[in-house]
């Protein structure tokens, strides 16, 4: 187990209990993802947590594979999903390059305040682009630190915390440069605009 699947195992229960910080732009980042989405779609989410926002956006499409690096996330997400007997989505202990997620493509990739979780971003951007349809999606919101306002005391406090086993990975990329990134992975934009003071919604087509 990556000492980051450990950091996220120990944050699960609290993390279930935390509530969302701005409701408008969560709303926000849903209306916009479900206007992308059809009711036939195979999707596929990165990073999913507890399942929230799977769960929510289950009714408009056919399948929702939702993975995360955590365990402990996924059994939380699993007895969500039994409570409220929703049938067509799956919750797999999974990173974005592990084979569990299979070869069958999907019609659109998910990621909400993930990307800049990942350490090899363009890597995994890559394998996420092969995993789409020709002209499948992915639908990303990004808390994108190199924006934030208090960007300069983030870089100098999270290398602590991650010294103590306190922060897991993260990135400090502005959302031109996430932008960037995706471009270079093969996608064009389709949209891209900021659903709060530094966090990225980005929609991007495989070409
Ligand atoms: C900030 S939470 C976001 C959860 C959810 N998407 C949301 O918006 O509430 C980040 C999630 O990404 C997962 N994660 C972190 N690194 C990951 C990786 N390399 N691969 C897959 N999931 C990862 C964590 O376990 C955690 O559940």
């Amino acid at each position: 187990m990556t000492t980051d699947a450990k950091f996220w195992d120990r944050a699960a229960a609290k993390y279930a209990l935390s509530p969302i910080k701005d409701q408008d732009a969560y709303e926000h980042t849903l209306a916009e993802t479900r206007r992308h989405l059809s009711s036939g779609d195979r999707v596929l989410e990165i990073g999913c947590g507890t399942g929230a926002t799977a769960l929510l956006l289950a009714p408009c499409v056919a399948t929702l594979i939702a993975s995360d690096i955590s365990g402990n996330m996924i059994e939380i997400a699993r007895d969500k999903t039994s409570a409220q007997h929703v049938t067509n989505v799956e919750f797999v202990q999974a990173v974005p390059v592990d084979p569990k997620l299979g070869t069958q493509p999907y019609d659109a990739v998910l990621g909400f305040n993930i990307l800049h979780l990942l350490d090899d971003l363009s890597g995994d951007l890559k394998v996420l682009r092969d995993r789409l349809k020709p002209g499948g999606l992915l639908i990303s919101k990004t808390p994108c630190l190199a924006d934030w306002s208090y960007r300069f005391v983030a870089r100098a406090a999270i290398p602590i915390m991650q010294f103590f086993g306190r922060a897991p990975y993260v990135s400090f990329l502005s959302g031109d440069e996430v932008e960037a990134k995706i471009t270079a992975a093969g996608f064009e934009i389709v949209t891209a605009d900021n659903h709060n003071s530094f966090s990225r919604f980005i929609v991007a087509r495989k070409i």
